[in-house]
């Protein structure tokens, strides 16, 4: 049965995973048996985590890239550069992402693209470039890291909860076009999970309470609860699940 979860041997790359969530996920797919490209835009910062990573899974298993996803020339360039030097990916996490709370009067036009292009196009950007490889290979796992906020709106955050309606549509997409050559894209969608994104939140009692009393299982999600969806759906055990969107949120998105 274990050898359904088994990464042993897989590239895994996962986008924005030098902290926050995507750094959990990056870790479990390792404590599964992958190796990961760890991904950053701030160089200082990815190293610190490349250190730790390196000494917790071995030199071998633990590689790094630098890049804008939002820079479609830059991304072409890693991706290619990241198969050709460490080898062909066969799981993609695109994780990297932004939030901008704004009132939607208020909501300035460069700051609505600044969002859908780091939310949205970067994973078309990214998806579309490791896709090719893995369609000629015939076999690949993609997951687009969603949100609640995929199918619940609130206010002040209207060019987020764009992005991430729209990363589910793209999962769809991707499904529609890539699924017959062995691919399986699939969504996880987190609740409030208390990261370095969330802690201005945290810390606010009225938020905070909000979240306790709005959330079935009366608590913030953490990034260990991430971490079994996202192994399930990068493994052999999630080989039939195609453009779903999985929400992991303590329920909070199927009660009112
Ligand atoms: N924290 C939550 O409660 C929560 C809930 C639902 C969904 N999410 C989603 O999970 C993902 C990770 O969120 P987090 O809370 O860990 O946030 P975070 O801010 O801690 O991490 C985001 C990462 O993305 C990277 N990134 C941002 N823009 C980038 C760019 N242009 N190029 C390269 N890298 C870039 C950052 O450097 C960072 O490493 C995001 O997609 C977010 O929308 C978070």
């Amino acid at each position: 049965m274990s050898q359904l979860f088994d990464l042993t041997g897989r590239r895994a790359l996962v986008t924005g995973s030098s902290r926050g969530i995507g750094r959990e996920l990056a870790a479990a797919l390792a404590d599964a048996g992958a190796t990961v490209i760890l991904h950053g835009r701030d160089a200082q910062r990815l190293a610190a985590t490349v250190e730790e990573f390196t000494a917790r899974y071995g030199h071998e298993r633990i590689h790094s890239a630098c890049f804008d996803v939002t820079d479609e020339s830059a991304v072409a360039e890693a991706v290619s550069r990241i198969e050709t030097e460490i080898g062909p990916i066969r799981i993609l996490v695109n994780n990297a992402g932004i939030q901008h709370r704004v009132p939607l009067l208020d909501l300035e036009a460069a700051d609505w693209q600044r969002v859908i292009d780091t939310n949205l196009t970067s994973a078309f950007l990214v998806g579309r470039e490791v896709a090719r490889g893995m369609v000629e290979r015939g076999t690949g796992k993609i997951i687009n890291i969603c949100s609640v906020q995929t199918d619940l709106a609130r206010p002040t955050i209207s060019a987020y909860t764009a992005a991430k309606g729209g990363l589910r549509n793209l999962t769809r997409a991707m499904t529609a076009e890539w699924a017959a050559s062995g691919l399986q894209i699939n969504g996880i969608a987190p609740g409030y999970i208390h990261t370095e994104m969330t802690q201005n939140l945290v810390d606010d009692q009225q938020f905070n309470s909000w979240i306790l009393g709005r959330t079935p299982a009366a608590r913030w999600g953490t990034v260990a609860d991430l971490a079994g969806p996202a192994v399930w759906l990068a493994s052999d055990g999630s080989d039939y699940v195609n453009g779903q969107t999985i929400f992991i949120d303590g329920g909070m998105s199927v009660v009112v």
